[in-house]
């Protein structure tokens, strides 16, 4: 493939633009898709101090979670790079008083400096050649006592779900990640549970909270059939999602990062 026709950004990310049909398909359109933002309805408003205060959705894709939090009263600034992605966004929060932005995080530092009480980063920085840089930036959209609802797909579920499906010889090779080509929606870069402590230390972050979301859903032999079935999935996702050692096998890891009101003195040597 040649450079011109690789879906990739010249920095290496992968904006979704011919993947939002398939994305809308596979991740919203089936039981997976409800079962993400049912839990998230849920722990949401138990991991974030929500104050109705002004919110920048970063890499807002099709736009659920900026509905979610403008309907609560949030003032909220949808960003997204992919055109494809932000059209149906607006499409779908028709009616909906948002501000659009279309912008990768590298450019929101200039377009969307704020400082802001509250940034959402959900799914995005798998997406990323440089996830590490990325969480700096966010960090720095956040003014001191700021929240950042941060969500990545956790590599470490992806292991056991490959594990799982039989693919023994790219788990030993621990050849995990996506290359972001063609059409595929394995991540290019999933992350570890130590990769955002680490990072988070290294922008003064703090971790607040932590759940899995997906904890038991992804490694089902057969789908439940009823819809009582499908109730106790759900009640069994609630009740661990948040409970060691079962959030640690989420599919995705959701955390609450704050940025201290007053920085942490620096150690004299
Ligand atoms: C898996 S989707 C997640 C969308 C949404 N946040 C959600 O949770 O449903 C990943 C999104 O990240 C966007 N993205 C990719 N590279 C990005 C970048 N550099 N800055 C911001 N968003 C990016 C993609 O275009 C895509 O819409």
């Amino acid at each position: 493939m040649s450079d011109s026709a690789s879906p990739l950004s010249p920095v290496g990310d992968r904006h979704f633009d011919g993947l939002a049909e398939k994305f809308a398909a596979s991740l919203y359109g089936g039981a997976r898709g409800e079962l993400r933002l049912a839990l998230l309805d849920r722990l949401l408003p138990e991991m974030l101090d929500l104050r109705e205060q002004p919110l920048l959705d970063v890499g807002a894709g099709l736009g659920q979670l900026a509905g979610w939090f403008a309907r609560r009263g949030h003032a909220v600034t949808l960003t997204e790079p992919s055109a494809e992605m932000l059209a149906r966004a607006r499409q779908h929060l028709e009616g909906q008083d948002l501000r659009f932005l279309q912008a990768p995080l590298q450019d929101l530092p200039e377009l969307a400096p704020g400082p802001w009480p509250l940034v959402a980063c959900h799914a995005v920085l798998e997406w990323l050649a440089d996830p590490r840089s990325a969480l700096a930036m966010l960090a720095g959209l956040l003014a001191p006592g700021g929240q950042l609802s941060l969500m990545v797909f956790n590599r470490d579920a992806l292991r056991l779900s490959n594990v799982v499906k039989g693919n023994l010889e790219k788990a030993l090779a621990d050849r995990l990640e996506g290359k972001g080509l063609r059409k595929r929606l394995t991540p290019i870069s999933p992350l570890t549970h130590g990769q955002v402590e680490a990072w988070s230390a290294e922008n003064g972050l703090v971790i607040h909270e932590v759940a899995g979301i997906r904890v038991f859903s992804d490694y089902l032999r057969r789908p439940p059939e009823s819809e009582a079935d499908r109730e106790r999935l759900l009640a069994l996702e609630r009740r661990y999602c948040r409970v060691d050692p079962h959030w640690r096998l989420g599919r995705y890891l959701l955390y609450t990062l704050e940025r201290p009101i007053h920085p942490p003195e620096e150690a004299t040597p």
